[in-house]
């Protein structure tokens, strides 16, 4: 039996795909997205799949993706070419750099860490993304009232995001989850990795914090 697997071409599309190089800093939102709206951020946003539903469900809000591997990101920046969404961005560069140095304070109403790489050996753990640098720089980065939502597969990495947030109590509470547009019937999320993962039956754990204003 001859197996004739089909390469996907994947296209541009210019309209969703931002150079990083080509950003003002801090990032001007309204600018990039062409309008005022609350904007949420995606963290390793893979092949794109919440932000594909989410962007459908709420054209009254914008989508920015964060995504480091180019594989993932171009697969993504096809698709919501072809949906021809207006209301989603991608952007391909690390999430860390990219949150300290381009966004700019109180700027974003909710940041999607969804199944982040859990790095588990411990001598790898300082390249975790949901770590206490990153969360400070999240909580500068929201709005009042702003949310971070996480999801793991891992449940070392989820312990330890819950003890990042017992560092910070001050300046989080935690709040219900919201499953967004694209999870179906027992699923949290509905991402391409917790698919995968159900399937394997391994456990979830899903964490929302919201930012407190900052005491004086
Ligand atoms: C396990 S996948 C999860 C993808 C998607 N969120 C999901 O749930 O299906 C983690 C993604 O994060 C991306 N990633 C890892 N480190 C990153 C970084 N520092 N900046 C941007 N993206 C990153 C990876 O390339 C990968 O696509």
């Amino acid at each position: 039996m001859t197996v004739c697997a089909r390469k996907r071409i994947v296209r541009d599309y210019e309209q969703v795909s931002v150079q990083a190089e080509t950003l003002s800093v801090p990032l001007d939102l309204a600018a990039l997205f062409g309008r005022v709206a609350p904007v949420h951020v995606e963290i390793g946003s893979g092949k794109g799949t919440f932000l594909l539903d989410q962007a459908q469900a709420h054209p009254e809000c914008d989508f920015l993706g964060v995504e480091w591997a180019n594989r993932y990101y171009r697969y993504a920046v096809d698709r919501m070419g072809r949906w021809g969404l207006t209301n989603v961005r991608l952007i391909r560069t690390d999430a860390t750099a990219f949150v300290r140095q381009s966004l700019g304070d109180e700027t974003v109403e909710a940041f999607h860490v969804y199944f982040p790489d859990p790095w588990p050996k411990k001598r790898h753990h300082k390249r975790r993304f949901f770590q206490d640098q990153n969360v400070e720089q999240l909580w500068r980065a929201l709005r009042p009232g702003g949310v971070v939502q996480f999801v793991t597969d891992h449940e070392p990495y989820y312990q330890s995001a819950r003890e990042v947030i017992a560092r910070q109590a001050d300046r989080w509470q935690e709040v219900p989850f919201e499953r967004p547009a694209g999870a179906a019937e027992g699923e949290i999320v509905g991402t391409n990795y917790e698919r995968k993962y159900r399937v394997e039956s391994r456990a979830i754990y899903a964490l929302a914090v919201g930012k407190r204003p900052a005491m004086q």
